[in-house]
């Protein structure tokens, strides 16, 4: 069936060659998956080389335990292993027809990285951003071509979480969109197609419970009082450990976005900003209580 709001799926341009920009742990996650689903060439850059090399080496130790695990054959290991590259130079870009970024979720910073990048492209290549709340099409406002970008919007763990959010703006052409519907299927992913409003869908739920999560704790809610009452919802993680999952500071960005944009209606909190600080995990304990909030 096709998704709602899908454009032709005609109109999909073929990726050869993917670029990812950002060499943390999300970009290697992304790289492992385009590599074993697409089995194209994928060059990753970030800053600097020592970053970089370090990346490259742990999708190599990924691939390798894939292999160890019975999960790809040993010839396979080494052909992904050979088809992922590192570079600190953006030319190494030109050849590439699908670009993502997953840098630090600030605009300017994705802007940034995107200016850098896209005068190396070819006239073809989509521009893909991962971000997870902040508007796709401010994201697109400094680049010479807005319609080729698309929000791709991946969950953690990305290897294991079956949804994308391909995110439409007013600008994004139909073939950037049909692109970007074609990759997440050969990704093996489902997508659904979204507006650019903050949060998408996904975190708009997500922040709603993760935000009523934290605000019944910093009014005086025991942890695993919480932990407890929303068990019989049958969720896979509480909402503690899901918060220690997606990464405190990217929770406490995703509970800011939604109450700036709707401050009615969404909590921050600011006893999460603190932890993420901290860098403790809320789950350290077992149950949070300890964190004393
Ligand atoms: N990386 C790769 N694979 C992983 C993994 C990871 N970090 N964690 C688990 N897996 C794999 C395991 O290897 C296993 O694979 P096989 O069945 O092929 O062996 C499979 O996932 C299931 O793992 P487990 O049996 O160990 O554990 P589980 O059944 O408890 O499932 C889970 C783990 C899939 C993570 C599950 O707990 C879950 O779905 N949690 C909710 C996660 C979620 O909601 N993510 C969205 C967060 S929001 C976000 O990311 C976006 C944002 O913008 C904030």
């Amino acid at each position: 069936k096709k998704p709602a709001g899908a454009p032709d799926p005609k109109l999909a341009k073929p990726v050869s060659k993917v670029g990812i920009i950002g060499a943390g742990l999300m970009a290697s996650q992304f790289a492992l998956l385009f590599l074993r689903r697409l089995q194209v060439p994928v060059v990753i850059t970030d800053l600097d080389q020592a970053r970089v090399d370090k990346a490259v080496a742990g999708i190599r130790d990924e691939i390798e335990a894939l292999r160890a695990k019975g999960r790809v054959d040993g010839d396979t290991a080494k052909r992904l292993s050979a088809l992922i590259a590192g570079t600190v130079d953006k030319a190494d870009f030109a050849d590439c027809d699908w670009v993502i970024e997953a840098v630090f979720e600030e605009l300017s910073v994705k802007q940034q990285v995107f200016a850098e990048v896209e005068p190396h492209l070819s006239e073809t290549a989509v521009i893909a951003t991962n971000t997870s709340s902040l508007s796709v099409e401010q994201i697109g406002a400094t680049l010479a071509h807005p319609e080729r970008l698309v929000g791709f919007h991946f969950f953690n763990p990305v290897a294991v979480m079956p949804l994308i959010e391909v995110v439409r703006t007013p600008s994004t052409d139909d073939a950037t969109l049909a692109t970007a519907m074609r990759v997440a299927k050969d990704l093996r992913k489902n997508a659904v197609i979204t507006r650019d409003t903050p949060g998408f869908v996904v975190n708009r739920i997500l922040a709603k419970l993760l935000g009523e999560a934290m605000h019944a704790v910093e009014q005086g809610t025991p942890f695993e009082t919480v932990v407890e009452a929303q068990r019989p919802f049958g969720f896979p993680m509480d909402p503690f450990v899901l918060l220690d999952l997606v990464g405190l500071k990217v929770g406490a960005h995703v509970l800011d976005t939604h109450h700036g944009a709707f401050p009615d209606r969404f909590f921050e909190s600011a006893a999460l900003h603190e932890l993420a600080e901290e860098g403790v995990l809320l789950e350290k304990d077992g149950k949070g209580n300890a964190r004393g909030i």
